[in-house]
């Protein structure tokens, strides 16, 4: 997604978009282990992010799908991954 933003490549934007979309998680991620965490809701955003991504046309709104969704990459590795080592 990243080299799709800053190509700009259309193809690489949206292959980067819909593998994310349609990605597995570890269980952990999907908050079977330490549901109250509440990382579940972060797995489900980065989903929701992704889908945007995938229609996004414009720069300006893949850009800020983008900082979303690494936005929320970070929320759940601060709350559980860091914690975990
Ligand atoms: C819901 C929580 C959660 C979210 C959201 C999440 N991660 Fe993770 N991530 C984890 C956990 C927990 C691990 C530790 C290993 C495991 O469970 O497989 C991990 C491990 C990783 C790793 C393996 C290397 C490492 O540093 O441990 C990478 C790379 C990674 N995440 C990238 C991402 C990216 C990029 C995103 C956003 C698109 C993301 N993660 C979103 C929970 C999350």
């Amino acid at each position: 997604m990243w080299e799709g933003l800053i190509g700009p490549s259309n193809d690489r934007w949206l292959e980067g978009a819909r593998l994310l979309s349609g990605a597995r998680w570890s269980i952990v991620a999907e908050g079977n282990v330490a549901p109250e965490l509440g990382v579940a809701d972060d797995v489900a955003r980065v989903r929701l992010y992704a889908s945007r991504a995938i229609v996004a046309k414009t720069q300006d709104d893949r850009a800020a799908t983008y900082g979303e969704i690494l936005g929320t990459c970070a929320r759940c590795h601060h709350a559980i991954r860091d914690r975990l080592k």
